[in-house]
């Protein structure tokens, strides 16, 4: 059904937008599969600043083909840059010096602050001074494990300045996993804040760093030094005014912070006396810009890198043009920067265009469901951009904290992360958008560094749940398993067939992972790993990772379009469905259900959905199980962890390392639900 309904993009965008037709959509993106150096040649002229530019006939340089040898990938090789002095230098030279770049927004509703793109300037212009004095230099690795605060995108950017590669984790993840990431990457150098809170509960960043470099000792892995910025502490130098009311914890008395002497060193003494001047690092197009730990099927993370200036022009110009940027806009991206959307969406990308965004510390429902809509309210927000798994969660509540605030600066309403299903879709452009928003759902991966398959909210009609067509430069193929092109409507794996500038360069320590993982099943397309459907429009539809099929009597099946199917049931808040190995059939579907407060789970709600499934996608997809489930495994980041579910659904109590999951209780819960028969 959905596949027929067209949304036309907003008239108020789409009249000031930089792509205003799908004819001028057709021309350009001709030019960058057919001459990707013309393209993004232009771009790189216009747009940024290169000490000294790219060499004709080495703009792009590649083999994406493991038959014919290594596979590699080089755009602009022998140019001379900095991604620092791209994204703020040239600003402040150009005028924006007093332009704010963040609105800094705190857990608390009356913790907030804000930072021009001269005072953030100056900062990591000392921070890169600290760095250095620390003997960190151009190719070493340093890891950052911090919460949303404004001293992370200083981080970071100091790491740029000198040509230092940054290792972002998620300031979520356990010990033992920021031990692992360490280790893994090689990194001298540790960054972190003494504590933050995530809505009510209070967390000891610095603890579970030490707990981390405790491991990683036992492992023979020294990491001399620690630098901790005092955020909750009693003073809090850049992020945030000092609160006033007590509902602001901070500074917060009940946190005490283990300081090692020689080793741990306080953020703002180091930066007390750091000079605000420090010439960039010119740096190769293709040396490294950071890596970023992403999880892979075996189980141990991969190391995923990028290099500067591909990754800088493709994050800013996907940035410009998904999202129709212009200068007076107010971004928001309420992704964490321990996750590629952040690295891309929060920092490099807006950053590179001179935008100004919200940094948002917080969780999103905390302290109450209307918490965005205030800050949208609060700022004027223009653009935004989030994940299915919130607007879910936020259709929980209903309408009324939504309607209650005033939205009507927004324009663009972004979705990332997971296959969005029709009805979230519809929701978040009808009643967060008021109907009169573009939505544009952004297909990508940590590997790609930025969008690729998207509407562009100008010119794209959209189908609710489409990722629709290839940005610039992306050639999308879909293969059956053999390797055969399927042309015209279909179903298969998503490839793409060229090198685009934000692709991943290599794992980290482990290129023939990298050849193999993405490279081997299809010589001489990129595999994303995910499966997608091309309509009778030609629209694409990302159906969900291929290890998310479900094989049921010989049809391949998406578990995102049975979840789909389910949550368009009145009473069913979210689903998640994974395959369970059926005796006749191959495999089944079994299904977990939330249900909307105030709902039971009955014999007739799981026959009203089993028959929903079947009248949705047919006979065949009939679920065989569907279970009650009150909460979902999540990681901090919001996806659902099915690799748990499957073990449920199975009755196997081997789960195996649950280090990721935001709140493992809901594992016995759901255990303990689990139905008999159904
Ligand atoms: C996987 C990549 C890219 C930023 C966040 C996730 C899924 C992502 C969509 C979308 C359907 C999507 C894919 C992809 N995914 N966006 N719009 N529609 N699926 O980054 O952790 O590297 O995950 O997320 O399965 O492969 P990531």
């Amino acid at each position: 059904m959905s596949e027929d309904i067209l949304f036309q993009p907003s008239t108020e965008v789409q009249n000031v937008a930089h792509v205003k037709s799908m004819k001028q959509y057709d021309e350009m993106y001709k030019e960058s599969v057919e001459n990707p150096e013309q393209f993004w040649g232009k771009i790189a002229e216009k747009d940024f600043f290169f000490k000294s530019p790219p060499i004709s006939g080495k703009f792009l340089n590649y083999n994406f083909d493991v038959n014919k040898g290594k596979v590699f990938v080089e755009w602009m090789k022998g140019a001379v840059t900095n991604v620092c002095y791209n994204v703020l230098d040239r600003h402040v030279e150009n005028g924006k010096k007093d332009k704010v770049c963040f609105y800094w927004e705190g857990n608390d509703p009356d913790d907030y602050s804000e930072i021009t793109y001269g005072n953030l300037y100056k900062q990591v212009c000392k921070f890169a001074n600290v760095l250095k004095s620390l003997k960190i230099m151009k190719g070493d690795h340093v890891a950052i494990y911090m919460p949303m605060i404004v001293e992370l995108v200083v981080a970071m950017l100091a790491c740029a300045r000198i040509g230092a590669v940054h290792s972002i984790v998620f300031g979520g993840f356990s010990s033992d996993s920021l031990a692992e990431r360490i280790i893994d990457g090689k990194c001298c150098l540790l960054i972190t804040a003494d504590g933050v809170y995530r809505g009510k509960k209070l967390i000891n960043l610095k603890d579970i760093a030490d707990g981390a470099l405790k491991l990683c000792k036992e492992q023979n892995f020294n990491v001399k030094n620690t630098v901790v910025v005092r955020h909750l502490g009693p003073s809090a130098p850049l992020s945030g005014k000092k609160p006033t009311s007590p509902a602001a914890k901070r500074p917060c008395t009940s946190l005490t912070t283990n300081i090692t002497e020689g080793c741990d060193l306080w953020y703002d003494d180091l930066m007390a006396d750091a000079s605000e001047e420090c010439k960039p690092e010119w740096l190769d197009a293709e040396d490294p810009l950071f890596m970023l730990y992403t999880s892979g099927s075996t189980g141990k993370p991969k190391g995923v890198v990028h290099t500067q200036a591909g990754y800088m022009m493709y994050a800013a110009t996907t940035f410009k043009y998904v999202f129709d940027y212009h200068d007076d806009d107010i971004y928001w991206c309420t992704a964490d920067i321990g996750w590629i959307t952040g690295h891309s969406y929060i920092t490099y990308g807006p950053m590179a265009n001179g935008a100004t965004s919200v940094l948002f510390e917080g969780v999103p429902t905390y302290p109450g469901p209307e918490r965005c809509w205030q800050v949208v309210q609060k700022y004027k927000v223009s653009k935004f951009y989030t994940a299915p798994t919130l607007i879910r969660t936020l259709m929980k509540y209903g309408e009324d904290p939504i309607k209650r605030f005033d939205r009507s600066s927004l324009k663009v309403l972004g979705s990332v992360g997971e296959p969005i299903n029709p009805e979230a879709w519809l929701f978040y452009h009808k009643v967060i958008g008021d109907e009169k928003c573009s939505i544009v759902d952004t297909f990508w991966q940590t590997e790609t560094g930025g969008h690729t398959m998207t509407p562009l909210p100008g010119c794209t009609p959209t189908k609710p749940g489409a990722a629709t067509f290839p940005f610039f430069g992306i050639v999308p193929v879909l293969m059956d398993e053999k390797g055969k092109i399927i042309e015209g409507e279909g179903e298969g794996y998503l490839v793409f067939k060229q090198p685009w500038p934000g692709v991943m360069r290599t794992v980290y320590g482990n290129h023939p992972r990298y050849e193999q993982t993405y490279f081997t099943q299809f010589p001489g397309y990129y595999k994303t790993g995910d499966g997608a459907k091309r309509d009778k429009d030609g629209y694409m539809w990302i159906t969900g990772r291929i290890d998310d099929m479900v094989n049921v009597s010989g049809h391949l099946l998406s578990t995102a379009e049975v979840e789909s199917a389910l949550v368009e049931h009145e009473k069913v808040a979210e689903a998640a469905v994974v395959s369970l190995p059926h005796k006749i059939k191959g495999e089944s579907c079994y299904c977990f259900v939330t249900l909307i407060d105030g709902f039971d789970f009955t014999s007739e709600l799981v026959t009203d959905l089993k028959s929903a499934v079947r009248t949705k996608i047919g006979a065949f997809a009939q679920p065989e199980v569907i279970q009650n489930a009150p909460g979902l495994p999540k990681t901090r980041s919001g996806k659902i962890m099915r690799r748990i579910l499957r073990k449920i659904a199975r009755n196997d109590h081997d789960f195996g390392d649950v280090s990721t999951m935001a709140d493992s209780s809901v594992i016995e819960v759901l255990f303990a639900n689990r139905p008999t028969t159904n």
